[in-house]
Parts: C-alpha cells; structure tokens; sequence
C-alpha cells in the first residue's frame, strides 16, 4: 500500500466568476522510504501540491488517501493530528519563533502531541546535537545563521517522527555551500527511512532525488525514477501521549506561552492593562470609602446608643411656616412623657445671643433643655454636674457648657476653676456648674460651634419670653417597636393639636437613611467604575486581536505543526486573562496605596476594604479577560494553517 496516494486531485482559487486552477487532475501515488522532487518553474502549482500533501491545506476535489485513509473532508483539529503524527515540514523561511530559544523551537510540535517538558528537552537536545548544533541549544533564532537555523528547523521536523519530511525550497534562502549542507542531511534522513518530499526549481538539487515529478500549469508533465526505491527501514516511533498530566501540562504550557509573550511586549501589555487597574482601583477604593464611612457614621449613631424619638414643628425639613406654627408646647413633652414607652424626655427650644465673660464677648446658641437631655443625647461630663430636675423647676439660673466654649472664654483657666464662674447670656447671669466633654455624637467633623445649655425654663421665662419650644426629643425603650412608638406618638399628638402640624423623626429610620444613602452613593460610583472596566475590557479586546494579527505567521506554524484549534484558543485566551488579572492584582495595590494615602491625610474616617469587594474585583477582572479576550483567541483558532502560514 503506498503511504501517499492523490488521485485526481484539482485546487481552484478564487470566486466561481474568476476561477484560478491551480492543480489540475493529479493522480500521483508515493511509498514509503522514497526521496521525491517536485520540480517546477515558478507559479506552477509546487507549494499547493505540497500544502496538500502535508494535510496543510484541502484540495478541491479528488481524494487524498494517507496510509490508506482517505484525509479530505477532515476536520481541522483531526488533521491536526495527521500532520503531527506524520509530517515534518521544512521551509524556505525555517519560520522559527523568534521569542523561543533553539530547544525550545525544536521541542514545540512535542508540545502538541503531549511529550513531558523534560523529554521534549532531552529529545530537542539530541536532534540539535545530530545536526551539529550542540552548543546552540539556548540561542535565539535571531543569533543564528541561515544555515543553522534551517537545521534547526529539519531538527524540529523530526521532532515528532517526521516519518515524511516536507521540504519547500529549503535551501532557497541559502548559500550554495549551506545549501548542500541541507541537501546531504536529507540524503542522510532518507537514508534512515524518512519519506522526504523536496520542492525545488533548481535541477541540480532534484538530482539528489530518487524519483523526480515536474509540474507544469497545474499538471504533472513528467514523472521519473533515477534510483530504485529501496526497501524502507523501520523508523522509530515517537508515540503521543494522552495520560492524566496531558491536559494540565498542555495548560501549563499555554500559560507559560501567553506569560512569554506578555513579557516580550511589557510596555504594550502594561498600557493594556492600565485600563483594568484603573477600572479595579476605583471600584475597591469607591466601596472601601462608601463602606468607611458608612461605619463611622453608624457608629456614630450607636454611640448616642438609644433609640430618640424627635418632634419638629411643620411637616418636613425646610417647611417654611415651621417658624409660626407655635404648638409644640411643654405640656405636650409632659404628656408624651407620660407614656410607657418613654424612659427619658426633653423639650427643647434655642436661642442666639452674645455670650461674655469680662472682656471675652462671643455669639452662640443656648439650648434650653430638661434635665434629661444629657441622657438622651448621650452627652458626657468633662467636669461639674448637669442640672437636675430642680434646676428647671425653678428656674435656676445655671449653665452647662461644652469644652469649646470653655477654651474660648477661659483660655488659660483650668477646669475646675471655671466651674462657679458666671457668664452672660444676653446680659443674664448664668452659673457655669458643668462642661461638657468633647462631642462625638455630631454628624461631620466638629464644626468649633459652641454649645451652651440651660433649663427650659431658665430660657423660656427669663431669656426669650417664648411659650413654644422647638423640638420634643424622646429616648424610648429598646423593647419596643421604633415605628409603632413613632405612630403612638403622632396620634397622641394629633388629637392634643387637632391636626398634624408636626413631623417625627426616629434614630431607627435615620440609621436605615444613611445605610440606604451610603448604599446608593456606592452603587452609583461602582456603576461609573464597572463602565471604565468595560472600556479596558475593549482595549484588551483590541491589543488582543492586534497580537493576534501579528502573531498570525506564529498561529500558523503552530498549526502546521499540529496545534489543535483549542491550544490556539486556550493560548490567546490564557494572555488575555493574565493581563487582566494581573491589571485586577495591580488595581487592588493601587488601591491599597491610596487607601494608605487618604488614611494619613483624612483623619475624620479609615477606608475600609472589604474581602467581598477585593475578591469580586479579581473575579471581575478574569470574566473581563475572558469575555473580551474570547473573540480574538476565537478568530486566532479559526485560522487556516495556510492562510496564517503565507500571510506575514
Ligand atoms: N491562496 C491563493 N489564492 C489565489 N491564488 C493562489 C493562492 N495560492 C496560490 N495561488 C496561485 O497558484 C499558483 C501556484 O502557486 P504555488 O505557490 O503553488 O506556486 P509554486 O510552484 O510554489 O511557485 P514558486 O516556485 O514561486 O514557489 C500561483 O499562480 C498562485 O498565484
Ligand atoms: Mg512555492
């Protein structure tokens, strides 16, 4: 049986209207141990009838049997396999990979076919060391000569068996003298047993050839034997390899490739990735600072550690006519205080005014309040007493005041001296018998306000002359519901006023508020920064299809030698994703430096990172790598071997 055997074998080009055919009608049938030439003048069909041959490409017609089996109509990955299995392809250029050391270029069609790292090693050195290459192993292409990187390549041929070399013009970029060089080492493999299949134009190097074929517009015109065809040795078979380890190292391959490539272009890649670690940072940073302060604020909040009811005159924030509706009154705080539910609770109603001490005159606000504010609001003793139940039944003129006021009146007084002193407020004589310490219950940072309280009453009768007060503040029992207390509230009040002319406030709603607000702030940054992810996604869609574009000679040697569709796939695809998750790792760093940044220079609340965040982040960026790298590597495992060989 002939190991190679076309019949009738026609290649057109083109569209039906402009038909090129190439190959015409070739019947040619090849056994095994033959030394072949194909000799031709230029564009006489050499190379398409040795794509063919090679399973590199199909042809349009006609049958093409391979040890008796018919090989067109074949998918592309199955003649993957045939090519690997038996072929070894020589050509012109050598197209060796220009990034991969002499060993390793030699050792690639083992890849494929699922060699251990260390055998392929092993076999790539003694090939190179057959071809007198010893010495060269870690030499790139590039700092070789002509001649020895032709070896290298018949080296790699022979890699996985080559049980048929196919050699196009492979002397062609040669000196005469490397050219023979060439010449005799494919005598020497035929002489082993290979199959050798020598395109030429030059006569001189068909001669060395056993059987000669000429080509003439697309026909075999003449078809001669000088040498007997001798009886073939057995060649040694270099069997593939499908064990447990084949995928992974088959992965771990790809992935060494795809890092080798994004090395090789380390500016290029960095830029790519700049979009991803752009994109990651500011969705870590923007949810560690939504999340920062969302705890301060919270914590703020549980710090007054009750839960307060709050009335205010009108019906919301900024209701005008707040300020004439005059119904809130402190019967209406001693009915509400009379309720179960109710542990503690102050009127409140506010004044400005000049405050002085002998020459010191300041402005600031008196809070006229009951003796069981200070527990509602959570407020604590720096030094003295609040007032008591006493003080505001009767009318006591005394005054707690919180430490800014004290160091604004009393700049180099120690506490304890200032306590008994009397200030004015609006010209009344106020006893200081408390301060306060500093606040940590306000929202936003300590605005210098002074604060300055006094019984209700104090205020009401002797300062302002008001019957009205401004708010009614109630702390009410933890067992019960926040919400229902509220409605409680709001209709004990109704009925006392005869309609609603106020609005209630619960600590419990103003923490869900926040919560809420926060929430949506974080929500609506994110969505910002998922959209310049996306943006970086398609700039690594388009370095990808441009790597893809330049690499496609690389793409179709790797075929030809017998890379199967998903190894391409699976390369390109493994690039993307490192790039963006390496750009993902990055961006989480960057967000780490500024969270370091922001907490040294902004004290009021830490950034606080979040390990759902950071892990959804490198997530994101790998689905990224792999939605947007996925039609380049697509597009770089459609290719035709061919095509992607010739187009450089
Ligand atoms: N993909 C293609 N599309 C259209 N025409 C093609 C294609 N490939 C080859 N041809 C045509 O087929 C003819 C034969 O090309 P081929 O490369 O086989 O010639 P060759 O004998 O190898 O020539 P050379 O000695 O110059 O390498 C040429 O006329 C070429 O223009
Ligand atoms: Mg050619």
């Amino acid at each position: 049986m002939a190991l190679l055997e076309l019949s009738n074998i026609t290649r057109d080009f083109g569209p039906p209207s402009n038909r090129i055919h190439v190959l015409r009608d070739i019947n040619l049938s090849i056994d095994q141990g033959d030394f072949i030439s194909i000799i031709g003048q230029s564009g006489s069909g050499k190379t398409t009838l040795m794509n063919i041959l090679g399973c590199l490409d199909a042809p349009t017609s006609g049958s093409c049997l391979i040890d008796g089996e018919e090989a067109a109509g074949r998918d592309p990955d199955q003649l993957a396999a045939l090519r690997r299995r038996k072929f070894g392809f020589i050509f012109q250029r050598y197209n060796l990979l220009g990034t991969l050391s002499a060993r390793d270029n030699v050792a690639l069609p083992a890849i494929y076919a699922g060699l251990k790292r260390s055998q392929r090693s092993r076999r790539a050195e003694d090939l190179l060391k057959q071809l007198a290459l010893t010495g060269k192993e870690n030499n790139r292409p590039g700092t070789l000569s002509g001649g020895q990187q032709q070896r290298v390549s018949i080296a790699r041929a022979l890699m996985n068996g080559g049980e048929i070399i196919l050699a196009d013009e492979p002397t062609g970029a040669l000196d005469s003298e490397s050219g023979l060089m060439v010449m005799d080492i494919l005598t020497e493999l035929h002489a082993k047993g290979h199959t050798i299949i020598l395109v030429t134009h030059d006569r001189k190097l068909a001669a060395f050839a056993s059987r000669t074929i000429e080509l003439k517009d697309g026909e075999i015109i003449s078809d001669t034997r000088r040498l007997p065809l001798s009886t073939p040795t057995p060649l040694e078979r270099v069997e593939e390899k499908h064990g447990i380890t084949f995928y992974s190292d088959q992965l771990a391959e790809s992935f060494r490739m795809s890092l080798q490539a994004i090395i090789s272009h380390k500016l290029r890649s960095l830029l790519t990735m700049l979009g991803i670690i752009i994109g990651i940072a500011s969705v870590v940073s923007v949810v560690a600072i939504g999340k920062g302060s969302q705890e301060k604020i919270l914590s703020r909040i549980k710090e007054i550690g009750t839960n307060t009811i709050s009335v205010y005159p009108g019906k919301s924030w900024g209701d005008s006519r707040s300020g004439r509706i005059r119904t809130l009154t402190i019967n209406d705080a001693k009915a509400l205080g009379k309720q179960p539910f109710v542990l503690n609770i102050t009127p409140q109603t506010s004044t400005n005014g000049n405050i002085s001490y002998r020459n010191i005159t300041l402005t600031g606000q008196l809070n006229g309040v009951g003796e069981q504010f200070f527990s509602v609001d959570g407020l604590e003793l720096e030094g003295g007493r609040f007032f008591n139940e006493t003080d505001v039944k009767e009318d006591n003129q005394v005054i707690v005041i919180d430490n800014n006021t004290r160091k604004e009146l009393f700049p180099d007084m120690p506490l304890p001296q200032v306590l008994g002193r009397t200030i004015l407020f609006k010209k009344r004589p106020l006893v200081i018998i408390g301060v306060t310490a500093e606040s940590t219950n306000t929202f936003g940072p300590d605005s210098g306000q002074l604060r300055l309280w006094a019984p209700y009453t104090t205020v009401m009768h002797q300062i302002t002359g008001d019957k009205v007060i401004s708010t009614i503040t109630a702390e009410i029992a933890d067992t019960v519901n926040s919400q229902a207390a509220e409605e409680t509230v709001t209709r004990l009040l109704t009925s006392r006023h005869g309609t609603q002319d106020f609005f209630t406030m619960n600590s419990d709603s103003i923490k869900e508020t926040i919560t809420a607000t926060t929430g949506t702030m974080t929500l609506l940054i994110s969505a910002i920064a998922v959209i310049s992810l996306i943006v970086g996604g398609i700039g690594v869609m388009n370095i990808m299809l441009v790597s893809v574009t330049e690499r496609t000679g690389e793409i179709g040697l790797r075929m030809a030698i017998g890379a199967r569709q998903s190894n391409i796939l699976q390369q390109f695809l493994i690039e993307a994703i490192l790039i963006c998750l390496a750009g993902g790792i990055f961006g989480v760093g960057l967000s780490v430096v500024i969270a370091l940044l922001f907490n040294h220079f902004v004290t009021d609340f830490a950034m606080t990172f979040s390990t759902t965040s950071i892990v959804a982040a490198v997530l994101c960026s790998t689905v990224i790598g792999v939605i947007f790298g996925f039609v380049p590597a697509r597009n770089a495992a459609r290719l035709s071997p061919i095509e992607a060989l010739t187009q450089k």
